[in-house]
């Protein structure tokens, strides 16, 4: 059985109903967040809810529980499923309502929490990509719900048989379809900036570009062009699901020159031992 948290229960998760007017449900109306337990403890709980606060006061969703609220939530999900490592997946909609784009008046968000096992990947992998044209919306730093391009990405790089899409914008790389992107050049570790709101802020690359900064590598935070990626020494995506992966093959291109990965690797092992050290208690 997995439980799950609905407007204040717990419950089977195949007990869990919300209303088919729920504006998440009909527009998509939500913001979301994913983050991983380990051991009972929650790792850069304080980044996702600041995340999550942000982005709910952009979308303008009243927040709807305290942060002592959120880990209560959390910390009884992760005891009920007797702390196995977890996933869990946060989400706030705007509420149920008559169907009308313009928003509703005196509703209740809903808030919906659920998670399910998660297994790490303990070895540093390598995956193949493809360059996709960002056809996204211009707000792709809110997390929200609202997902069909993304999904739309990920698919078509799935049916060129590949993992992610590395999405391209005028030029310039923004981000996977559920990741973010590094380069490796010359020793210097680069990724595309917050500007242009057209990255989400990810948990996982803030903490990646504080790990490489304190191996003592350089890391800029800057506009990154699609060509650059041709001549990359490595390519990384990172999540908070997936940790840091290599790019092998870009475009049916070798990335690199001998697919080994130096500094992603040492990166994947500095970030293990960093998170091994900062999954907190609730
Ligand atoms: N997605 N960019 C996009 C578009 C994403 O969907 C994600 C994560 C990231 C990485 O963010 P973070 O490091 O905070 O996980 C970047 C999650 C895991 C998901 O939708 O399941």
């Amino acid at each position: 059985m997995t439980t799950c948290f609905l407007n204040g229960n717990y419950l089977d998760i195949k007990e869990a109903k919300i209303s088919v007017l729920d504006r998440g449900f009909i527009f998509g109306d939500a913001v979301y967040e994913v983050l991983v337990s380990q051991d009972g403890g929650i790792f850069g709980l304080n980044d996702h809810l600041n995340r999550l606060e942000k982005n709910l006061s952009e979308v303008m969703i009243p927040s709807p529980m305290s942060r002592d609220g959120w880990r209560e939530v959390l910390a009884k999900l992760i005891s009920i499923h007797e702390k196995v490592n977890l996933s869990l997946y946060i989400q706030v909609s705007r509420g149920a309502a008559p169907r009308a784009h313009a928003f509703p008046h005196d509703v209740k968000p809903t808030v919906f929490v659920m998670c399910q096992p998660h297994v790490g990947d303990h070895e540093f992998r390598q995956v193949k990509c493809v360059t996709l044209e960002d056809n996204r919306w211009g707000r792709c730093d809110i997390k929200t719900t609202s997902l069909l391009p993304n999904l739309l990405l990920k698919n078509a790089a799935i049916e060129k048989g590949t993992y992610e899409a590395i999405l391209v914008r005028d030029g310039y790389v923004t981000e996977g379809a559920s990741s973010n992107i590094f380069i490796v050049k010359d020793s210097r570790v680069s990724t595309p900036s917050l500007n242009h709101k057209a990255i989400l802020p990810g948990v996982t690359r803030k903490l990646i570009c504080d790990v490489v900064r304190s191996v003592g590598v350089p890391c800029t935070e800057r506009e990154v062009r699609r060509d650059e990626l041709l001549c990359a020494d490595e390519i990384w995506l990172t999540s908070s699901t997936s940790d840091i992966v290599a790019v092998n093959i870009l475009d049916q291109m070798s990335v690199g020159n001998d697919f080994r990965y130096p500094l992603g690797r040492r990166i994947h092992k500095a970030f293990k031992d960093y998170k091994a050290d900062n999954f907190l208690g609730l």
